[in-house]
């Protein structure tokens, strides 16, 4: 076992590249879940490293091999191990929906705090995850906090498929639902408006121009539809941040991830647009914006 562990490891040194959106994945982490899925157990790169491996049969060691071909031919690594770990959560994932990235994480601490802060003054906290692609945002919410409750939603009807089996998956049924819509156009109804505390959103703000020039295993790979966010990158979030407060209650909160180097100009967005009081940018390790929090100024009729 040891001796064909260290073939793969030299294998994958001269064979492999990693990108940097996904710093979980490394030499040991791609063999490790790779390793499982032979076995028959589906886990994430950053779970396998904790566990021991099994022993192989032949015809797993068979299976390990045509697995790292692929993996080594550019097919993502949580593609082939059907499983990302995002904010401790194990998800399904497979090329119906983005493969979420620990650079989310960043939105999820910053709802989840949010989400603390509302749940101290009221019972139930009423979030959307909008463009919520495996339901990485609401469902890792959703497990931390048992009393927030989260419509899910996205315009692929592909993602709404996986949402709807990582709810299942989870047991997360009494507290997350999901349903196809274009933002918010299926959440038009008396329901919503002036009801929701915290809308979280990790939209597609990716120029459509420079989608063909992301990595090969990004572009070929995953839906273009999670990228998209037209001519200049940010036609979702320029209507998120338009349509958000009818929805938001007073002094409700709408968290929503940005491009590197986009983080000023949405800021200002949200300033020109004076429907928000407050907005907070938060930043990643080397400072750039990847994080907008805005608190609507009024809850209704905007
Ligand atoms: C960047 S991905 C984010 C997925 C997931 N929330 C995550 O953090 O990994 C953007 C998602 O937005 C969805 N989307 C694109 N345009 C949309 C729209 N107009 N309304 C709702 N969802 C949209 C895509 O299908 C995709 O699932």
């Amino acid at each position: 076992m040891d001796e064909l562990y260290q073939r793969l490891k030299s294998e994958l040194e001269s064979k492999l590249t990693f990108l940097e959106d996904k710093p979980e994945e490394t030499i040991d982490s791609t063999i490790k879940s790779i390793w499982n899925k032979a076995y028959g157990i589906s886990i994430s790169a950053k779970e396998a490293t904790k566990h021991p491996l099994p022993e192989l049969s032949d015809k797993q060691v068979t299976l390990l091999h045509q697995l790292i071909e692929q993996r080594i031919n550019g097919k993502p690594l949580a593609y082939i191990t059907g499983r990302q770990n995002f904010m401790g959560v194990e998800l399904v994932c497979d090329n119906r929906a983005l493969i979420p990235r620990e650079e989310t994480e960043i939105l999820g601490r910053k709802a989840l705090w949010i989400c603390q802060k509302i749940a101290r003054k009221k019972l139930k906290v009423n979030v959307f995850d909008v463009c919520c692609g495996t339901g990485n945002l609401g469902l890792a919410l959703a497990s931390l906090l048992p009393d927030i409750v989260v419509n899910s939603s996205d315009l692929s009807e592909e993602a709404v498929d996986i949402t709807r089996e990582n709810i299942k998956i989870l047991k997360l049924e009494q507290q997350v639902s999901v349903r196809k819509s274009d933002l918010f156009s299926n959440f038009e109804s008396e329901v919503y408006n002036g009801n929701v505390d915290l809308i979280v959103c990790n939209p597609p703000y990716i120029s459509t121009s420079k989608i063909a020039k992301m990595d090969l295993e990004i572009s070929e790979n995953e839906p273009f539809m999670a990228f998209d966010g037209g001519m200049v990158g940010m036609k979702v979030i320029q209507r998120l941040i338009c349509e958000a407060p009818k929805f938001l209650t007073k002094g409700g909160w709408v968290v929503f991830e940005v491009g590197e180097g986009q983080g000023s100009f949405i800021i200002q967005i949200c300033e020109n647009s004076q429907l928000y009081k407050k907005i907070e940018p938060v930043t990643d390790v080397s400072g750039n914006i990847r994080v907008i929090a805005a608190c609507c100024r009024k809850g209704e009729n905007m």
